[in-house]
């Protein structure tokens, strides 16, 4: 029998989204979160060289020294952090990274708190553990900025578990470091223990990337080389966890997961040692200039934002103004709110031929918007642009209040 949990598990609708648009003609994507640059060269020629040396094997399952070498020198030069090597593990991306941190803090119904909108991937992380999730809620008003206060009416006594997310899916949001450090406090008070998902850093335009290190020792870290490496497929990322945690996570490692292919974590020891900040600057210049213009489109488009994300590659904009007629037409659920969002992505990826997320998957704050990825070329985002535009033509929007 298929367990209670698998069938708990909800689909991941970019992923949805993207199987249906690759079989249509000419789709403009801008639903799935992947960089469009290329793995910077010395990445692939470290991990190359590797494979040739014959470094096919396995390795210790926290990892290459040399790379938790590679991934503490990067703490102590980014953040001026000092993280001993003994609390890094090294894993196949940032997401088993997850499931090992949310497998050794949380037992069955413990409560997981997540701020609203999320990462549509958290709640079933927090379910094939068994616990229970409590949401503190955003708003488009405020960035999606979640403040320490909002998080005061959820986290108490009960909580065992708070996931922080900067920048963030699907927002952008990106959080201060004094707002990190209120958070650290209020978790401490409640003898919770602070999750943060650093996998944009480096993807910030405004101000700085804080991690929450910075201001404990006492959390968990997940991390990855995909998106600022460009490294996706490459399938590389790392967990620092607490000291009196690291050996319960290690052991769960050891038997689950054995540890990162061995040639791949030398490419991550040439991304962190070898790969400059020119690149890394070179790539934010460019998702700076393509959410601008973004931006100004989605004004242009007459649909409302009500915020400017600072950092990683998304935003999410408000479709509560699209005439439900024109969506019901192609709807396949009817009119309801939440079925909104899910007509206005079939209306664009059918009328426009462009692809974006239904904001449903990211939390009902999310409900009535669209997750647009502009993790792809300036030439692209304009044809989708135009698309959309064109499209929007046939459909006459209310002015905003
Ligand atoms: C917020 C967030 N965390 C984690 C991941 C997983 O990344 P990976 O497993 O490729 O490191 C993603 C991927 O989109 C993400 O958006």
């Amino acid at each position: 029998m298929v367990s209670e949990r698998a069938t708990r598990t909800t689909p991941f609708a970019a992923m949805d989204v993207l199987e249906r648009a690759n079989r249509m003609d000419d789709v403009v994507h801008l639903e799935v979160g992947e960089p469009d640059f290329e793995t910077p060269q010395a990445v692939t020629e470290a991990a190359v060289a590797a494979l040739r040396a014959g470094e096919t094997g396995y390795t210790s399952s926290k990892g290459k020294p040399e790379l938790r070498q590679a991934i503490s020198d990067y703490y102590d030069r980014r953040y001026g952090v000092d993280v001993p090597t003994e609390r890094i593990v090294v894993t196949s991306g940032s997401s088993p990274a997850l499931l090992l941190a949310f497998s050794t803090l949380v037992d069955p119904g413990d409560e997981v708190v997540l701020t609203d909108p999320y990462y549509a991937c958290y709640p079933n992380f927090v379910r094939q553990v068994g616990g229970s999730i409590s949401t503190v809620p955003l708003a488009a008003e405020e960035g999606f900025r979640p403040r320490a206060s909002e998080f005061a009416r959820t986290v108490d006594s009960e909580t065992e578990a708070l996931l922080l997310n900067s920048p963030a899916n699907p927002t952008g949001a990106v959080l201060s470091g004094s707002t990190l450090s209120e958070l650290v406090e209020l978790a401490d008070a409640a003898d919770a223990t602070v999750i943060s998902d650093e996998v944009y850093h480096g993807l910030t335009y405004e101000g700085e990337d804080h991690t929450i290190l910075e201001y404990t020792d006492d959390a968990f870290v997940v991390d990855g080389f995909s998106k600022r490496f460009s490294m996706t497929g490459w399938r590389l990322g790392w967990m620092v966890a607490p000291e009196e945690y690291v050996g319960h996570v290690n052991r769960i490692a050891q038997n689950t997961l054995i540890c990162a292919p061995n040639f791949v974590q030398s490419g991550g020891v040439a991304a962190l040692n070898e790969v400059g900040d020119d690149f890394l600057g070179d790539v934010r210049e460019t998702y700076r200039e393509r959410r601008d213009y973004l931006v100004s489109e989605v004004e242009d488009w007459g649909l409302s934002m009500g915020y400017t994300p600072g950092g990683a590659y998304y935003l999410l904009i408000d479709v509560s103004g699209l005439p439900g007629d024109v969506l019901e037409q192609r709807s396949r659920g009817g009119g309801t709110s939440s079925r909104k969002a899910f007509d206005a992505a079939d209306f664009f990826l059918e009328e426009a031929g462009v692809a974006m997320t239904p904001g449903p998957d990211f939390g009902t704050n999310a409900e009535e918007c669209l997750r647009v990825s502009y993790a792809n070329s300036a030439e692209r985002l304009a044809e989708a642009s135009e698309r959309i535009q064109r499209a929007l033509e046939r459909v006459e929007i209310p002015a905003a209040d």
